[in-house]
Parts: C-alpha cells; structure tokens; sequence
C-alpha cells in the first residue's frame, strides 16, 4: 500500500468560506504559513448565495489587507435601514448615529475575491477534498487526513488547525465528547429567500412586519434585487410560485409612503431555516473553531458573516504572537476573548427576529409590543442608536 503524501505547514485550515479564506489572508499578511481545505468546488463556493451585509469594519479589514478594490467599486454603500410597520416607513441614519455606513456586497463575491487573491498568492488551497479527519489535536503535532478528488489519501502536518468549517463540518465533532456546551435556540420559522433582475425599489434596505408576517427588500446590484418572505421552518419551495411569491412582497412591503416593488423574473428561490447557536469554549488543544463552526445567528441582523470575520482577526493575532514570540497568551484567550462579541451579535439577532417576526403560536398582546418596540426603536435617538451601532458593527478589537 502507497504511503500517503504528506504537506507540512503551520496552519492548517478547514474549509474555504469567508472564515477559512480570511483567516489565510491574515496569516499570509503575518508570514504564517497555512493550507485550505474545502469539500465543495471552487465553483459552488463562487455562487453559493448567502449574506449581503458587510459591516464597517470588515470593510476596513478587506481593504487593508488587499482584497477590497472590487468591493469599492461593485458595493453599494447604504447609510441606514427602513423599517416598515403599520404600512409606514421609518429611517435609522447610520452616519447620523454612529458615523458609521454598511456595505451591500455579496458574500460570494467576497469569496470570489478572496479565492482569487490566494490563487494568486501561489499558497495551497484544495477543492473537492473528502473523508477529513483530524488528529491529534490535544497534543503539538495536529494533523488532518483528508482524501484529494483523484481519490488519493493525503495528510497535513501542521502546528494550529482552524476549524472553519461552518455549521454542519466535521471540526466541532472531533472535540471529545464533555468538552463543549452548546447553548441553542431554534425559531419556529424560516426565510424563504428570491435574486430577482428587477430594478430596487428604495436605495436602503427595508425590513418589514406585516400581519402574514415578515418580508425584507435587499440588494445586491442596481439591477439584481435580493427579497426575503417569513415562512414556515418545514415551507414546501414547491407551493410557491413566482406569483405567490410577488403577491405576498407587494403584500408585506406595502407602506403609504412607498413606490410599488416592479417585478422580474426570479432568478433563484432557497428556504433557511432560522437558528441562535453557541458552543463553549471555542477551542480545544490546538483546534480553534472560527464562525458558523462555532455559532449560528438568525439572519435578521445580518451579523454572520461579519462575526466569523472578527473570529478570524482575533485568531491570527493570537497565532502571531504564538508563532512570533511562542506567546500563547492570546491563544488561550481565544475563546474567552470572541465569545464576548459572539453573545452581543446573539443577543442582538435574536432581539430583531423577535421584534420583526409574527410568531405562529403568538397573541394579540404579543403583536402589540412588537409593534411599540419597533415605535420606540425609531423615534427615540437612544434606542435609534443601540439599533445603529449595533447593526454596523462593535469595533473588531474589543
Ligand atoms: P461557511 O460559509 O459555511 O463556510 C464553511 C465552508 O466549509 C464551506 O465552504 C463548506 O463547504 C466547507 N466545509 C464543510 N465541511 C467541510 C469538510 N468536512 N471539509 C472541508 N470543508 C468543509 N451573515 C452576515 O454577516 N450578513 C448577512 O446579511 C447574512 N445573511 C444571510 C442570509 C442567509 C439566507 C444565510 C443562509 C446566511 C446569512 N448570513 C449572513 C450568514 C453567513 O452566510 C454565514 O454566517 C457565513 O457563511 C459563515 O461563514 P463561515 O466561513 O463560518 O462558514
Ligand atoms: C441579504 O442581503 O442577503 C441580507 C440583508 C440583510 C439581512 C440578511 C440578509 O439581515
């Protein structure tokens, strides 16, 4: 039998989303070393559509490491959000607020960016790996076994594993059973999610709650729009046809003061379950978990991507000093250190998916405190400014 191949560096990353391929960026910026491994295709992770809200400062870390030209040029800067209720529109002015703006840029197009800067950069990155496993993460010599596409069995020998692998990936379950608690919340009900080609609509983004429930305008490029429905958790795709869909966003985004959404043809349709989800601590031995690995929030925030992106810049400071010096200061304080944020975003998706969405088993009391929150939220300044703040981002360094 062949002996198996084995690569040696210093950081071994599993799994290429923007967890995965930011944290390579990071290290390549420190002189790390680190090979990415992903299941999926180069392809797939280019199209996969998820987020679309980029946060102050993951603008910034883009930017500042090289990767943000594209994103400056393609995103659309918004400086606040809507949100309808009772069939009017109210503004949170970001800049205002908090002197901060977001970005609308998609998730895959970030990926796309960060792929292509690491193709360039000459540093391993392998797609379509199966059967990973990893080793010895309780000891120095950690190393990950995986399968490459030709069907070939290979290994990494590596110092660090970073386990950014999202929700359903292996690194979690490799920690010993006992070692983790996992804190979960999960809402009885979904988004069902439309790209559309139509032109937008309003030029920020408009969160809305309407007696059926919940409905969210999104962009993605001036001509391609971005829409959200509330929906059952277990939504048949197949009962929703494109004019069922139309119907119920005319339906739910309707306000006095609003211009009509125009329709196009909807060019994709994808239903997300809603989830909060938290494992401590986030790492073990020398495995660090980093974003949906770790922590799941609902997507009403529009904070996931940005917290996997703040896991990674605390871990690669920490792997810095680490790898620089052999201090493990910040190593050991990974978790302790991300967790802190983690619970603020959590705590903050889970406070807009309450006030913005109906309930199936929720009453008439219920459906009035929503509707006095989401008052108080937009005419109080120091309510205004807990959403804005917030909703662009606590600084990345805490
Ligand atoms: P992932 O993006 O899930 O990446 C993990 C990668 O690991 C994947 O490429 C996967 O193929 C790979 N992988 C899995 N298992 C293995 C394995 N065994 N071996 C190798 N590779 C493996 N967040 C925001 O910040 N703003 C938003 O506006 C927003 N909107 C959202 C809307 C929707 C509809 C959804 C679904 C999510 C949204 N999110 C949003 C959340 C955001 O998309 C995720 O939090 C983000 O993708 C997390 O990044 P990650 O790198 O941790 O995980
Ligand atoms: C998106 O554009 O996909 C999006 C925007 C805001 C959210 C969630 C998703 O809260």
């Amino acid at each position: 039998m062949p002996s198996r191949v084995v690569e040696r560096t210093q950081v071994g990353i599993v799994g290429a989303g923007p967890a995965g391929l930011v944290l390579a960026l990071l290290l390549r910026a420190r002189g790390i070393t680190s090979v990415v491994l992903e299941a999926r295709s180069r392809a797939y992770c280019e199209q996969r559509i998820r987020a679309g809200v980029l946060e102050h400062g993951t603008v910034e870390l883009l930017e500042a490491n090289g990767v943000g030209a594209r994103m400056r040029r393609e995103g659309l800067v918004h400086g606040g959000i809507y949100l309808r209720f009772g069939g009017r529109s109210r503004h949170i002015d970001f800049p205002g607020l908090t002197g901060k703006t977001i970005t609308v840029y998609g998730q895959h197009e970030v990926v796309k960016d960060l792929i292509a800067a690491h193709v360039a950069s000459g540093e391993p990155l392998h797609f379509d790996v199966s059967d990973v496993t990893l080793h010895g993460i309780d000891g120095e010599r950690p190393s990950i076994r995986y399968r490459e596409r030709s069907g070939d069995e290979r290994e990494i020998a590596c110092e660090v594993i970073a386990g950014c692998d999202g929700f359903h990936g292996i690194a979690r379950e490799s920690i010993p059973d006992g070692v983790l608690t996992a804190y979960e919340r999960v809402y009885p009900f979904a988004w069902l999610g439309i790209l559309t080609e139509s032109p937008p609509v309003c030029d920020e983004l408009i969160y809305a709650l309407h007696d059926h429930g919940f409905a969210l305008f999104s962009q993605r490029s001036p001509s391609v729009q971005r829409m959200y429905l509330q929906c059952a958790p277990d939504e048949d795709l197949a009962r929703w046809s494109d004019r069922r869909i139309w119907d119920e966003l005319h339906r739910r985004l309707a306000g006095d003061d609003a211009p009509e959404l125009v329709e196009g043809p909807i060019t994709q349709k994808s239903v997300t379950a809603m989830r909060s989800f938290v494992v401590e601590p986030m790492q073990f031995g020398r495995l660090f978990l980093a974003g949906d690995a770790a922590h799941i929030v609902p997507p009403t925030g529009a904070k996931g991507m940005n917290l996997a992106v703040a896991d990674v810049a605390v871990l690669a400071r920490a792997l810095e000093a680490f790898f620089a010096r052999g201090d493990r200061g910040a190593l050991d304080a990974y978790s302790a250190t991300c967790l802190q944020r983690v619970w603020r975003a959590e705590r903050f998706s889970w406070w807009m998916t309450s006030m913005l969405h109906r309930a199936p088993d929720g009453d008439a009391f219920g459906s009035r405190l929503q509707l006095a929150e989401l008052d108080y939220v937009t005419s109080s300044r120091a309510a205004s400014q807990s959403l804005a703040e917030n909703y662009v981002g606590l600084p990345l360094t805490t």
